[in-house]
This record gives structure tokens, C-alpha cells and sequence, in this order.
């Protein structure tokens, strides 16, 4: 007989399963256990199971491969996916392969059991014919990062990609929104179409709305001829409208209109037109804080936000710093034709400060210290250097020791480091045990770069002959020929 509630755990870690059966069990589900793809497949092609919890990681063998086995083997057998090893690719490929869900590690027991109970809700329902999740390419690699937050993003984009759907991206500035408005059109139906972006908060609301909808000639001072708009020449593509809580309430309201009927007026004109396009909005504002406010439409903002993805600030996700220095680095070094990596040590260093500028802010300062770099290995003095804002970190975040060390010696030709208290939470942090022989090179350094590489220049300046610049170049280990 088919007692909807048989999960089956596949994993070769023997904790994990062990931990997740007995959550199986406590919620009144009946729970098998198994360490690899080949009694998985044994098991779901007897029909012996209802949903599948599957690790990604099998030791040597994909967990993916075998979802698609699954498929082979049991048809729409929901599959849901988990993994400590979140990526972009992977969420997709597990979409792809019709995972039902995915979730990566660690999860809370509740968004486990919620998945559980969806699938088994979905498999007595719709059961009988084929699972209807969406097929999708995979294609986003860009986007960095393993924390559980980043997973659900994947995710999200994952399944909202295929659709429609308004999507209304929240978060912080450089935080990565237009990135990830670029992964739902990248893995659309709509790919080959534009993808525009529109920076709503710098243009007046006239030129807004000409922009967007096209105006006729003669509708006002300066429109000389017919202008066809980014909803018609962006015709079936995404239009990104960044900045959306910036917009006025006259725009708003014809916006709303235009997103009601699918169909836009331009400028003037007196006929309307169809429009065939997706719409990402984008807002640094919180969705709750835009609820609340008098100058956002609450009416256009459930009809934007049909999808919310809200992105997290880097501070909230800090395991992914030092995965995301790497892929600056990557770039950075294929960009400069240089080879410059990161120790551990720097990349943990990284990894305590806030970013108040969130992703962005973080390849700033990776650029900058690739750029003042010399010999090859990353130090945090390479990131003190000529920074626009000194690094910063929330008391609080990190072990109190390392807060108390936080208030150091001042340091970088701009006066970082110097232990000014921003707000009653947060310190203008440098700490650096500096030796005088730190400081010398990096002052040389900072001359050679002054000079663009002239050394005559550079010793005039520091007030020493040129062959003692020389002799205290070798001495720092500096190569004055790659100062040039
Ligand atoms: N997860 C990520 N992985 C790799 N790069 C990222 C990630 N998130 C952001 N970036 C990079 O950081 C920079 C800022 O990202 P983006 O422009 O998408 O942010 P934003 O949220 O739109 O910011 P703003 O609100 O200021 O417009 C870009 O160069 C982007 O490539
Ligand atoms: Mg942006």
C-alpha cells in the first residue's frame, strides 16, 4: 500500500542523516536512510518512497547525477535537494533537473519539515502525471557566494527566472541588485532579448516618462519628432527600473497603469499601444520602510513586488568575503596581467570589517590594493592605502578581544586609522602592529607611485642620493623597475 510519508534521506554523511531522521520522524513521517546514489535509485524505482531528501555531495559521485537518475527511474518523485555547497550553477542545475525544492546547510528544522510537507502535499495531489517544475539554463556564474542567505537567492532566482512575474529586488546599495536582475533576464525565455536598465532616479519626470513610453513629436518643447520608447523597443526583453522609490507620484500613478493594462500612451499621443516586456523593479529602501512611507504608492508597490528578493549586506553574510576577494582577485589579476593572491590572514583580516558599501565597496577596495600591491601577496597595509573611507566594524560583531585591539596606531597617508568614534556602535578601525621598516616601504612605495616610477624624483624628494634609494629598495625587498 502507498502511505503518503515516506521520506528517504540520501547522504554519506552519517550525522547529518541520522539528525535529519529523527526530525523526519518526530513529525510523524516514516524515514529511510541511505548513504549512496545506487541504493537511492534501488529504493525509489521500488516505489519504496514518497520524497527524496538528497545531498549533493556523495562523496565522489554528483548528487545531481543521480536526481536525474531519479527522473529516469520514478518519474516526478519530488526530489528535494540539499547542500552545504550553495552556488548559482548548482541551484539552477538542480532546477533544472526538477529538483522539487532546494535547500542548503545548515537549514532550520522547520524549513526542512516545510519542504517535506509541501512535496508530500504536491505528490498527493498531482501525483499521477509529469512534475511540472520549469526546465532552465544555468547561467549566472557571476554571482558569488555560499551563505545560506545567497542559497536562497539562487534559489529564488532559480524559480522565478521562467516566469513573468514583476519581480522587485530590495537591498542595500552594492548589495549586487542589478546583478541579480541581470540572472533572472539571463535565465529567461527573454535571454536573447535587451535587458535595459533604467536609472529612474536621474531623470526628471517628464524625460521618464518619454524614455519609458515614447512621445510624440510636438507634445512639448522639444520633442522634434516621434520617439518610441524602452517598453516598445525593449519589446520582449526586461526592463530593469532602478531607483524605483525615487520616482514621483504623477510617474507612479501612469506606471501602475501601464503595468494594470500592458499597454503604454506615449507622450502626447492619443492611441495606446501593447507592450511586451518584463519589469525588475530595484530599491535600496526596505519594502516595510516603503510600506510605511506617504511618498511611495502602496498600490503600485503589490503590484511590483508580485516577488520580493531582498538581498542581504554583506555584514550579514561575512563568510562569503573571502570567497568574494578570490573572484576579484581572478578577475583583477586577468584584467592587469598580475598575479597577486591573498593569504588567509588577510582574507580573515577582511572578513571583520562591516562594508557599510556592501559589495561594491569591497571590489573598490580590492582594486585599489591590487593596484598599490607589490611582491604579490595581499596585506592589509595594501588596504590602508589612499582609502577614500577607513574601514569600519560594528562592535559587537567580533570577538572582544579583537575590538579592544582595534584602537591603534594611526596609519595611511590620509589619516586612516585614527580611532574617531562614528556612532556610539562603530570605530574607525586600523590595527596594524607596524615595524619602522612596514612604514618605510610603504612610504618609498607611496613616492615611487607619486613620481609614476621616477626614481631621481623619488630620491630628491625623500631627501636621499639615488644610489641610497637603491640600496634601501633592495633592503625592502621593493623592485623599483615594476614601480614604473
Ligand atoms: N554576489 C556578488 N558576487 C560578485 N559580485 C557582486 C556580487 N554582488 C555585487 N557584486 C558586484 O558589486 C558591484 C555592485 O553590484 P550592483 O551594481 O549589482 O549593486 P546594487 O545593489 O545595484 O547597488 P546600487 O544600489 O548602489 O545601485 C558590481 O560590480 C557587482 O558586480
Ligand atoms: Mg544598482
Amino acid at each position: 500500500m502507498n502511505t503518503p510519508g515516506r521520506v528517504l534521506i540520501v547522504d554519506d554523511d552519517p550525522e547529518f542523516g541520522l539528525v535529519a531522521q529523527s526530525l523526519v520522524e518526530v513529525e510523524g513521517l516514516s524515514a529511510q536512510l541511505v548513504s549512496n546514489g545506487d541504493d537511492a535509485l534501488a529504493v525509489c524505482s521500488a516505489q519504496a518512497c514518497d520524497v527524496v531528501l538528497l545531498d549533493l555531495m556523495l562523496g565522489e559521485t554528483s548528487g545531481l547525477d543521480v536526481l536525474r537518475e531519479i527522473r529516469r527511474v520514478a518519474g516526478n518523485l519530488p526530489v528535494i535537494v540539499v547542500t552545504a555547497h550553495g552556488s548559482m550553477e548548482s541551484a539552477a542545475e538542480a532546477v533544472q533537473a526538477e529538483a522539487f525544492d532546494y535547500i542548503g546547510k545548515p537549514f532550520r528544522a522547520e524549513e526542512l519539515m516545510s519542504g517535506l510537507r509541501r512535496a508530500l502535499d504536491w505528490r498527493k495531489q498531482r501525483g499521477k502525471g509529469h512534475g511540472e517544475q520549469q526546465a532552465k539554463p544555468a547561467n549566472a556564474p557571476s554571482i558569488v557566494g555560499r551563505s545560506p542567505a545567497m542559497v536562497a537567492i539562487y534559489r529564488a532566482i532559480a524559480l522565478v527566472a521562467a516566469t513573468d512575474s514583476t519581480v522587485l529586488i530590495s537591498g542595500e546599495s552594492g548589495t549586487g541588485k542589478e546583478l541579480v536582475a541581470r540572472a533572472l533576464h539571463d535565465n529567461s525565455p527573454r535571454a536573447k532579448r535587451p535587458f535595459v536598465p533604467v536609472n529612474c532616479g536621474a531623470l526628471t519626470e517628464t524625460l521618464l516618462e518619454s524614455e519609458l513610453f515614447g512621445h510624440v513629436r510636438g507634445s512639448f518643447t522639444g520633442a522634434m519628432s516621434n520617439h518610441r520608447g524602452i517598453f516598445e523597443t525593449g519589446s520582449g526583453g526586461t526592463i530593469f527600473l532602478d531607483e524605483i522609490s525615487e520616482t514621483s507620484p504623477a510617474f507612479q500613478v501612469k506606471l501602475l497603469r501601464v503595468l494594470q493594462e500592458q499597454e503604454i500612451r506615449p507622450v502626447g499621443a492619443s492611441d495606446t499601444r501593447q507592450v511586451d516586456v518584463r519589469i525588475v523593479a530595484a530599491t535600496n529602501r526596505r519594502v516595510q520602510d516603503l510600506l510605511n512611507s506617504d511618498d511611495f504608492r502602496r498600490d503600485l508597490l503589490y503590484r511590483l513586488s508580485v516577488i520580493n528578493i531582498e538581498l542581504p549586506a554583506l555584514h550579514e553574510r561575512r563568510e562569503d568575503i573571502p570567497l568574494l576577494v578570490e573572484h576579484f582577485l581572478q578577475r583583477l589579476n586577468a584584467k592587469f596581467g598580475r598575479h597577486v593572491a591573498a593569504p588567509p590572514q588577510t582574507l580573515d583580516w577582511l572578513s571583520q570589517f562591516d562594508w557599510p558599501g556592501n559589495v561594491r565597496e569591497l571590489e573598490n577596495a580590492v582594486e585599489r590594493a591590487v593596484t598599490l600591491n607589490v611582491g604579490g601577496k595581499l596585506l592589509p597595509e595594501d588596504f590602508l592605502q589612499f582609502t577614500p573611507m577607513p574601514l569600519t566594524r560594528t562592535i559587537g560583531t567580533t570577538a572582544s578581544s579583537s575590538v579592544s585591539r582595534s584602537v591603534s596606531a594611526g596609519t595611511g597617508a590620509n589619516g586612516a586609522g585614527e580611532p574617531i568614534a562614528a556612532s556610539s556602535a562603530t570605530f574607525w578601525v586600523c590595527e596594524l602592529p607596524r615595524s619602522l621598516e612596514d612604514v618605510e616601504r610603504q612610504h618609498l612605495q607611496a613616492m615611487l607611485r607619486y613620481t609614476k616610477g621616477n626614481k631621481l624624483r623619488a630620491a630628491e624628494l625623500l631627501g636621499i642620493g639615488r644610489y641610497s634609494l637603491y640600496r634601501k629598495a633592495e633592503r625592502l625587498g621593493i623592485d623599483l623597475n615594476q614601480e614604473d
